[in-house]
């Protein structure tokens, strides 16, 4: 894929339902008894992940375009595969599907492609052990056997890797477990979809007394009935655009429709911080997600306040951009763009405590810096995080996505705001997460 630097981004686009909320949206649905209507589902490659292992557990389901129907089998109602389940690069799908087969009688297999062979499992099977199921596979990596147990023990767990994924995990397996099953954050607070979903389906269950400390739980077995659930747009695939609308001076973007839930929308207290543009209005409440529509205009050269500590959006004095913490795990899937966004910041950007991002599609550290330095920018690499210098004009260059959809995205914007044009190696690989992502850029893209 070629791509030449961009003046400017103008025009309204809606983007394709939320990744996160439709892996869950199908999974809860195909726990429900009876039917549940999906609408705007994502057209991600993943998600169709998750419902293809969903049919091969006997749940049927059709799917027109971005609507998809479950018909659901009730707790423990789903039937054992013939086959191994084939998650594909979809760490998602494999973790929350792990916490549902947790609750089966049977046994099932569960696979992925080469990145997902080599992403790190332990991190589900030591609690799903502790609820009663087992496990067979190489070293905590897939592919995976489990073998599931009914009914599984509650448990009261606290996460050791600040993970949405392994908190709905947890949460899925405790819908078939008897009694009370709660997961404890003590090191942030992760995306809260699946807690908000469940209370759309009656099943939430209110937790923890200690207010300072994010905690949820649920009351099992936890039966419910269908229910409609209507999808917002995703946020993390809006925000490569978002960010390159916000970076490119004279942008007019509007993105409607978009999800607003705050436990996702950090980039935009990033990009205030710095001084951007961005309007949101017509938020609304939707099956207990916010959602919203932001208008974002371009950054003139010189709006940056840049001399920031991102801290909630308010801009502290300091002499670099520092993302640190539960910031970021918070940010965790923007911090390739994040990176790029900090070789425009005066002072650049330090990102830290973001080790996790040795463990996703690939290496992202490893893969920011290594195409950040072939466009010019002088950076530092750390185990946890890196650090970009003082600002660059980056240069068109060979970029490399290594197969992970967010280095494709993040660094198609690093080539629109480059000097001269760039060529993505693998830029297919963004269909895992936003298929129509190049066309919604050129809709709005001005050169
Ligand atoms: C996700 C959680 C995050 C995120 C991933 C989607 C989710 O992963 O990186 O893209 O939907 O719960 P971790 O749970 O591994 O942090």
């Amino acid at each position: 894929m070629r791509i030449a630097p961009a003046r400017r981004l103008k025009g309204s686009i809606r983007l394709p339902g939320d990744k996160s909320i439709s892996h869950r949206a199908a999974l809860i649905a195909a726990l429900a008894q009876g039917e549940s209507n999906l609408a705007n589902f994502s057209p991600s490659r993943d998600c169709a992940s998750t419902l293809s292992c969903l049919a091969q557990l006997g749940v049927r389901i059709e799917r027109n375009g971005n609507e998809v129907r479950v018909q659901g089998v009730g707790i423990g109602g789903l039937s054992a595969p013939t086959e191994a389940l084939d998650c594909g690069n979809s760490g998602s799908t494999m973790r929350m599907l792990a916490g549902v087969l947790a609750g089966h009688n049977f046994s099932a297999t569960l696979t992925g492609d080469e990145s997902l062979s080599s992403r790190p499992m332990r991190r589900i099977i030591e609690p799903l052990e502790m609820m009663g199921a087992a496990f067979e596979c190489e070293q905590g990596y897939p592919p995976l056997r489990i073998k599931g147990h009914q009914p599984l023990n509650p448990i009261s767990y606290e996460l050791p890797v600040a993970s949405a994924q392994v908190k709905t995990c947890l949460l899925l397996a405790g819908l078939h477990a008897e009694g009370r099953t709660e997961v404890v954050e003590r090191l942030g607070a992760t995306r809260d979809h699946t807690e908000r979903l469940l209370r759309w389906f009656g099943i939430g269950a209110p937790a923890g007394n200690d207010a300072s400390v994010s905690a949820c739980a649920v009351e099992g077995p936890a039966r419910s009935a269908g229910r409609d659930v209507s999808i917002p747009g995703d946020f993390s695939s809006a925000a490569f655009l978002i960010a390159a609308a916000a970076l490119l001076p004279a942008s007019e973007l509007v993105v409607e429709g978009l999800g607003l839930n705050p436990t996702r929308t950090q980039l935009l207290d990033v990009l205030l911080s710095l001084g951007a543009n961005i309007e949101t209005t017509e938020t609304q409440e939707v099956c207990n997600e916010l959602r919203g529509t932001l208008r974002i205009k371009g950054m003139e050269s010189g709006d940056s306040t840049a001399d920031s500590k991102i801290t909630g959006g308010t801009p502290v004095p300091h002499s670099q951009v520092t993302i640190d913490g539960q910031l970021s795990a918070a940010l965790i899937d923007e911090l390739p763009l994040v990176a790029v966004i900090g070789t425009r910041i005066p002072g650049g950007v330090v990102i830290r405590d973001a080790k996790e991002l040795r463990f996703k599609e690939t290496d992202r550290i490893a893969a920011t810096v290594a195409n950040l330095r072939a466009m010019g920018a002088e950076v530092a690499e750390y185990e946890d995080g890196l650090m970009t210098n003082s600002p660059v004009r980056l240069h068109g260059a060979k970029l490399d996505s290594y197969g992970d959809h967010r280095i494709a995205m993040a660094f198609t914007v690093a080539a629109l705001l480059a000097q001269g044009e760039s060529e993505l190696i693998g830029s297919e690989c963004v269909a895992v997460s936003f298929p129509e992502f190049f066309e919604c850029l050129e809709s709005v893209v001005e050169r």
